[in-house]
């Protein structure tokens, strides 16, 4: 009897070192620590020893059933360790959700609006950040001594270079490069040399955009304005459209919408007024047509140049330009 429970012991053991999942342990469970197990059909035999041997195969029994049952349990703890963790699994409990980083307002601001114009046609173009004055000034007809550049003070850096004012830097860039018919937006990075408040930063965000081509019109500029603001804001929004002056543009727009901070009731983002002027336009000037090397007697083309960061704020109601380029994660994790 001695022998026949160590060599159970040691069968057990033996399979034990092979089983590699819950199931199997169970069914090995069953088959030696069962109600109908080979151990209990041993236990049941030691009622018939003598009563000299009893009390010793007894105890040692036990011991082994009690060892076996330890090693078992630990066994199931190590295949299965949801158990291990005491972990209840509940399908109705909302998923974990990791704490990854998303896109920033103004850049989903200009994705829509770059959804929107490539489904017109137009391309995406990216350009230099660091300007010529040539390209950000001189080309756009804005000489040297034109009081215009005065409203546009920038970061001069050694030479003629300069923190591109605007995204209209590349305008004639693009127009040399590609000519004529021309569809393209610009969105990018501009800096200016000014002080900051609610509604100025010294750097933000524009988009241009551009088209030329032959029998361009007003129609084309105001039909292609409208497209932008439903693709942004997902609904009609009030606009008006003012005479403006940019030495690029002739005519000159500009296109204001009605403040979606505080529904034109008056804030410091629309400075009381209840407008907001997010979107300069007009028809390109000849001279720029000419700067690009293209004939103004042939082609004429629609400019616009939509502050981006502005929209970001319409569209979200943010009150504080600094906000956006702040890095504070309190603001940012609210989009
Ligand atoms: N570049 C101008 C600015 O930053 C905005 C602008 C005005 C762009 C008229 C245009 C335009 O393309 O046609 O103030």
């Amino acid at each position: 009897m001695e022998i026949k429970l160590k060599n159970l012991k040691e069968n057990i053991l033996r399979e034990l070192s092979e089983i590699k999942d819950s199931q199997l342990l169970e069914e090995l469970k069953n088959k030696y620590l069962g109600r109908k197990g080979q151990l209990n059909e041993i236990l049941k035999a030691v009622k018939d020893l003598s009563e000299a041997e009893k009390p010793r195969i007894g105890k040692l029994a036990n011991e082994i059933k009690q060892e076996l049952a330890e090693i078992f349990a630990q066994s199931e703890k190590i295949l299965n360790p949801r158990d291990q963790q005491d972990l209840k699994f509940d399908h109705s409990l909302p998923g974990i959700k990791k704490d990854l980083g998303h896109l920033h307002p103004s850049t989903i601001v200009q994705y829509e609006i770059e959804e929107a114009f490539l489904a017109m046609g137009f391309a995406v173009y990216d350009g230099p950040q660091l300007e010529s004055d040539y390209y950000n000034f001189t080309a756009l007809n804005v000489p040297a001594d034109h009081p215009a550049r005065d409203t546009q003070d920038t970061f001069w850096l050694e030479g003629e270079n300069l923190l591109r004012t605007h995204t209209s830097n590349l305008q004639v860039r693009m127009l040399e490069k590609y000519g004529a018919p021309f569809r393209g937006i610009f969105p990018g990075r501009v800096f200016r040399y000014e002080s900051t408040d609610a509604s100025h930063d010294h750097t933000f965000y524009q988009l241009e955009g551009l088209m030329v081509d032959k029998n361009i019109n007003i129609g084309n500029l105001i039909a292609t304005m409208r497209t932008l603001l439903s693709a942004v804001f997902k609904r009609e929004v009030d606009v008006r459209l003012r005479p403006g002056f940019f030495p690029f543009v002739e005519p000159a727009f500009e296109m204001d919408i009605k403040c979606l901070v505080c529904d034109g009731k008056g804030c410091s983002v629309c400075k009381q007024s209840g407008w907001v002027e997010l979107m300069p336009c007009g028809m390109v000037h000849p001279k720029v047509l000419e700067a690009g090397g293209l004939d103004p007697k042939i082609y004429s083309g629609f400019a616009f140049g939509l502050g981006l960061t502005r929209m970001a704020m319409m569209k979200y109601r943010i009150d504080d330009i600094r906000l956006l380029q702040s890095g504070d994660l309190r603001f940012l994790k609210q989009f």
